[in-house]
């Protein structure tokens, strides 16, 4: 790719004559292979897990949960565009462009954990062909790229010099599992690079094979620092409607009605309460950007206190609960509380770092039985619990009900029907799905998060 003139670059796109390899296959970087292919590039994807890999190469599409994905994926197949495998060695050193869509999770000490990328670093060294160019999309701190990621695939920098034998850079992804197809062909990209003619490089294969605006940042830290921001932006925002939430409990006002009035002002920007924030990108980002401030010698005070009131808020739904039962005169201890939901956010198969997690924990310390009624995680196991098959069966042996998760299953569940099937009416509402009025005229002990008691 290197080699190529500004001329040569733009006939082997427009004859397609680029092989890429997306290494990561899983919520972005099977999408991410998938129009890669769709667009006319051969694309292999590359997985170290074999079961996924087997499971692609056999035509079963994994993400059932990403609308249009799933014909695509028959489409590019049929014409042999794309396929996967889990040997490295093989597909490195026969691509012209390798995109790295690999997890950065962190450890449970919330520290970031950058092992897949170290890891496919050192194995980028041992095969990458001169002239290639790599692409990191996942989500990295601001200068992982140039101070840790350059120097591993360098290595001793005898065999490989970035720029010179290897061209990088980043265009850090953006999509929200559910609708990545949607964003993929709405959501501007953000490309950086140690050099403006790999920056310009990017821009025209991604031109190709998306129809976004490519925004042109400085170098690969500010694009990474953006796409940071933005997410640290939201966990920020929750935390403030979390806070006032809890606040409005006690005042008796809807957190609902002061959020929708507020937002008919021009500049404020709506976010909603919940249970907390999970998933693997706000929380584990929130982390990354405090790593970054601590390697640095500072501390981001309202990034912390944002963690410690998100992190706060299982505690309070189980609060609520514990208050409902009170009202009931009912011991919480021993009974059977049903969950509705588990995802971390709504209509998505996902329980990355879900808040359901940490209240299940919490229901178990009161001795608390748990069932988990989630349309997306029917007869499974999750958190060590069956989940139930049938929403009926459950309510009718469920002495109350958190509703955690508002996937579209819930909205229009009806108070009278849950009075007509539960043994006992509890029901707590997080995300403020019911009509708190029809819900205690139906009979049921409400408390919805954020929401006085009538
Ligand atoms: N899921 C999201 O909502 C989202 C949105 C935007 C950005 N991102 C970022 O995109 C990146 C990927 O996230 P994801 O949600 O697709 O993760 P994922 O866990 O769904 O997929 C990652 C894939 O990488 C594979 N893998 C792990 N180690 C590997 C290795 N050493 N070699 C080859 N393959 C390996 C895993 O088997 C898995 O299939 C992360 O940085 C994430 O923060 C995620």
């Amino acid at each position: 790719m290197m080699e190529m003139s500004e001329e040569e670059l733009n006939d082997n796109i427009q004859s397609e004559n680029i092989r890429v390899c997306v290494i990561g296959i899983g919520r972005i970087g099977l999408p991410t292979a998938l129009s890669f292919a769709n667009s006319g590039f051969n694309t292999i994807g590359m997985d170290i897990n074999e079961d996924l890999v087997e499971k692609i190469n056999n035509g079963i599409f994994p993400l059932k949960d990403e609308p249009g994905y799933d014909v695509m994926f028959d489409k590019v197949r049929k014409e042999k565009k794309f396929k996967a495998t889990s040997k490295i060695g093989d597909v490195v050193s026969n691509s012209d462009v390798i995109l790295l869509s690999l997890p950065t999770p962190m450890n449970s000490s919330n520290q970031p954990n950058y092992s897949a990328l170290k890891s496919v670093g050192k194995q980028l060294h041992d095969y990458l062909a001169s002239g290639t160019l790599v692409i990191i999309e996942s989500t990295i701190e601001p200068g992982f790229v140039e101070n840790i990621l350059i120097p591993i695939i360098e290595g001793d920098g005898k065999k490989l010099k970035a720029g010179k034998d290897f061209a990088i850079g980043v265009c850090p992804e953006t999509a929200n599992p559910g609708q990545i197809l949607n964003d993929f062909e709405k959501l501007p990209r953000l490309v950086g690079a140690i050099d403006d003619k790999t920056k310009e490089m990017i821009t025209k294969i991604y031109r190709h094979v998306f129809t976004v605006d490519l925004i042109p940042m400085p170098n690969c830290k500010t694009a990474n620092a953006v796409k940071l921001t933005t997410n640290v932006f939201r966990d920020l925002n929750i935390a403030f409607v979390n806070e006032l939430a809890i606040l409005f409990e006690k005042l008796g006002i809807d957190v609902m009605t002061v959020l929708e009035a507020a937002k008919t002002k021009y500049n404020f920007q709506i976010h909603y309460p919940g249970p907390g924030v999970g998933g693997p990108c706000l929380p584990v980002n929130s982390y990354q950007y405090l790593n970054t401030a601590k390697e640095h010698g500072l501390s981001l005070k309202l990034v912390e206190t944002a963690r410690e009131i998100n992190e706060s808020m299982p505690l309070h739904v189980v609060k609520l609960l514990s208050d409902a039962f009170e009202e009931q005169k009912k011991p919480i201890n021993d009974s059977t509380v049903l969950l509705l939901g588990v995802s971390y956010k709504p209509d998505v198969k996902d329980i990355q770092i879900s808040p359901a997690e940490k209240i299940v924990e919490k229901l178990r310390e009161l001795n608390v039985n748990i069932r988990i009624y989630d349309p997306y995680f029917v007869s499974e196991n999750i958190f060590g619990i069956d989940t139930e098959s049938n929403l009926i069966d459950a309510l009718l042996n469920s002495d109350g009900v958190i509703l955690v998760t508002p996937h579209k299953e819930f909205h229009d569940i009806e108070p009278k029907f849950l009075k007509s099937k539960l043994r006992n009416p509890i029901f707590i509402d997080t995300r403020c799905v019911l009509n708190q009025q029809e819900a205690i005229n139906a009979g049921l002990i409400y408390r919805g998060l954020g929401r006085g008691k009538l």
